[in-house]
């Protein structure tokens, strides 16, 4: 689905999600202005949580809060039972404030600073995926100076390792993760998977519970999963049979692939779920293992469709046999992904929605770049200074990617519901 699913209509031609006309939320908030529908975000929650759930009841769905850490946003993802992946010290100190139970979190990084380390285990985060040996050293550090003596002593820090499985997926260089020329994670084809263990495994603070890996984002097929689970399963019968520890939490990550354009389709929770788990059931049962915990960390596919980004249109230069050029007041600063990943995004006029597409154009943003462009190229009808254009799609990697640049205001943020804007 482009618009969000469960609550977009069109009244008169005039877009309206969650009960709101995208006209009369611009005329009251004012543009660039992203818009999220809370009963699109609880719909595509329960979704994901029943495509595991009901196939294999030990599974635990995490958002992947970077693709968007707003308070609400999260809140409606816990209350449907969801934790949450964070990658720093800031998205966790966002998930704290906005009372999420850090029981629930996974603390994930490359190159976790010391003083965040120390942070996650004095809130009490529910699991530390460690990624590199520094890492490890310096958890274990921490750890002996909190639980070494004191009312908390023998304390054991729950860890997971990350691991690099080295396979290939097919999406976009820049979020592919799993690949072996990765920053991310212990490589399974050399010794530094199992000198980690061996670190964990001496410690007197830190308890290994979990194996973790993400492949990549916007996954558009499933074909590399069992491969991979394959080998981490693998690994876990190796930890069992050297180290004589069980590994109770195994995690596939995230990748679930959304829908930018007409021309896509996207990912399917129950079809994921279905790969994952019987790749997961099987490989158990081959390497003798008893069945753990699955967590999934989908981050983009819970949040991306469930938004729009509405911009107003400022100027249309149509350059004579070369093209035309219809800039809106956002741009580069929102949404950075055109620039960075060639991604493309499709466009309606929120006030002509469905009208007939008469000219092609390029949309183009008001920062002081030539390369600050949202669509390259696009089919609409005529438009004019002051039309409102809505781009679907805008709930994931695009306001927690933004920036300042040019000094420029981020857009405001409204939540939608029953025709109230909060
Ligand atoms: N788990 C881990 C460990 C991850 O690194 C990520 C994403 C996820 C889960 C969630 O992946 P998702 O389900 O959203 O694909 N900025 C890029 C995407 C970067 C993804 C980073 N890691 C973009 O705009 O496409």
């Amino acid at each position: 689905m482009l618009w969000p699913d469960t609550t977009s209509r069109t009244d008169s031609g005039i877009l309206t999600i969650g009960g709101c006309a995208l006209t009369d939320l611009a005329a009251t908030f004012g543009t660039p202005l992203y818009i999220f529908d809370e009963a699109t975000l609880v719909h595509r929650a329960e979704h994901v949580t029943a495509a595991f759930s009901g196939r294999y009841p030990n599974s635990h769905v995490a958002y992947g809060g970077k693709a968007y850490l707003g308070p609400a946003v999260i809140r409606i993802f816990a209350r449907a039972g969801i934790g949450l992946d964070v990658v720093s010290g800031g998205e966790l100190w966002a998930a704290l404030k906005a009372g999420i139970n850090p029981a629930t979190i996974v603390m994930h990084g490359n190159n976790k600073p010391a003083a965040e380390l120390r942070m996650a285990l004095e809130q009490g985060v529910g699991l530390i995926v460690v990624d590199n040996a520094e890492e490890i050293a310096s958890l274990e550090a921490i750890a002996a100076d909190l639980y070494g003596q004191g009312p908390l002593i023998g304390t054991k820090v729950p860890v997971a390792i990350r691991l690099n499985p080295g396979v290939d997926v097919h999406t976009h260089a820049k979020i592919s993760t799993g690949i072996v020329d990765s920053k991310f994670g212990f490589p399974l084809w050399d010794p530094s998977a199992q000198v980690a263990v061996g670190m964990i495994a001496a410690s007197n603070h830190l308890s290994l519970q979990g194996l973790h890996m993400h492949l990549g984002s916007q996954l558009d097929e499933y074909n590399s999963l069992p491969e991979a689970i394959e080998h981490q399963v693998a690994f876990a019968a190796w930890i069992r049979d050297t180290h004589h520890i069980d590994i109770t939490t195994y995690s596939p990550g995230g990748g679930l692939a959304i829908a930018y354009t007409e021309a896509e389709t996207e990912g399917d929770p129950d079809e994921w779920a279905e790969v994952i788990i019987s790749a997961y059931t099987s490989a158990w049962s081959k390497h003798n293992l008893a069945p753990g915990t699955i967590v999934v960390e989908p981050g983009r596919w819970l949040v991306g469709p469930a938004a729009v980004a509405l911009y107003t249109v400022g100027s249309v230069k149509r350059i004579e046999g070369v093209r035309t050029y219809v800039a809106v007041d956002g741009g580069m600063a929102d949404n950075i992904r055109p620039g960075m990943y060639d991604a493309r995004y499709t466009a309606t006029i929120a006030s002509r929605h469905g009208s007939e597409p008469t000219e092609e154009v390029r949309i183009a943003g008001r920062f002081c770049e030539s390369g600050d462009v949202l669509i390259q190229e696009i089919t609409l009808p005529a438009m004019v200074p002051g039309d409102l254009l809505a781009i679907p799609a805008a709930g994931a990697y695009q306001l927690p990617m933004g920036s300042n640049y040019n000094a420029m205001p981020r857009p405001a943020v409204v939540m939608v519901h029953d025709g109230q804007a909060t």
